[in-house]
């Protein structure tokens, strides 16, 4: 589709983005598509086939085959990896830790970006929200609104912390600062690029930091 309209969301971990860009492409009714959910789901993948996180190659071979498949609506959200449902399985602390080293190969992000252009042209809705870390930057530099959503890292924290009931606050916030600087080596996610408009959450609650990017979107688009 050459008129899709795409809303480019980058941001860090606990910045609220896949709450927020969920809500937005429901409002709009618009496709949703969650690229961390792509690498998380290759992380899951190699812990499982007990491929080496740490070795590169390993990792870009494991890119070019693992057979996932990824739901483009956000009322029906859902990863598969081959036949297992992995949609909460991606979310546990043994695959946040390891995604990093895989979503840092140029092989595999070559690979992955390829299937999120394919993904985002094949999609039927008159527009998508394609949130992640290189979204304004890599995947699609071109989208008419390109956000970048950040939060005061202690905010962060708080919010990761409360999705997490299992784990510690202390622990969360650690785990949190070192996805944060290993992320950081894969993407300047924490800087707008040129172009990009900054919405902070610090101070907003999920409705109004919804509200925050619908108005950018109406005012970058003209519509909606
Ligand atoms: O947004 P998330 O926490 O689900 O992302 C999971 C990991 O994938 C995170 O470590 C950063 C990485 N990622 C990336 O490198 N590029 C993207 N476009 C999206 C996520």
């Amino acid at each position: 589709m050459t008129d899709q309209i795409v809303v480019a969301i980058d941001g860090p971990a606990g910045s609220g983005k896949s709450s927020v860009s969920k809500e937005v492409a429901r409002k709009l009714g618009f496709g949703y598509l969650d690229t961390g959910a792509a690498y998380r789901a290759l992380a899951w993948y190699a812990l499982d086939e007990n491929v080496d996180t740490a070795d590169a190659s390993a990792i870009a071979d494991a890119a070019t085959v693992f057979p996932y498949a990824i739901s483009l609506d956000p009322d029906l959200y859902w990863v598969r990896v081959g036949e297992t449902d992995v949609t909460s399985a991606i979310r546990e602390p043994r695959v946040a830790a390891a995604v990093s080293a895989v979503a840092r190969v140029p092989a595999v992000r070559d690979s992955v970006n390829a299937a999120f252009r394919r993904l985002i042209g094949e999609a039927t809705a008159p527009g998508v929200v394609v949130e992640g870390r290189d979204i304004t930057t890599v995947v699609a530099p071109d989208a008419p609104v390109r956000l970048l959503l950040t939060a005061a890292p202690e905010v962060r924290a708080a919010r990761r912390s409360a999705e997490l009931t299992s784990e510690d606050a202390a622990s969360v916030a650690a785990a949190l600062h070192q996805r944060d600087a290993s992320d950081a080596r894969v993407a300047d996610f924490l800087t707008a690029a040129e172009g990009v408009t900054v919405v902070d959450s610090t101070d907003l609650d999920f409705a109004a930091t919804v509200d925050a990017v619908l108005e950018i979107v109406r005012t970058q688009t003209g519509e909606h």
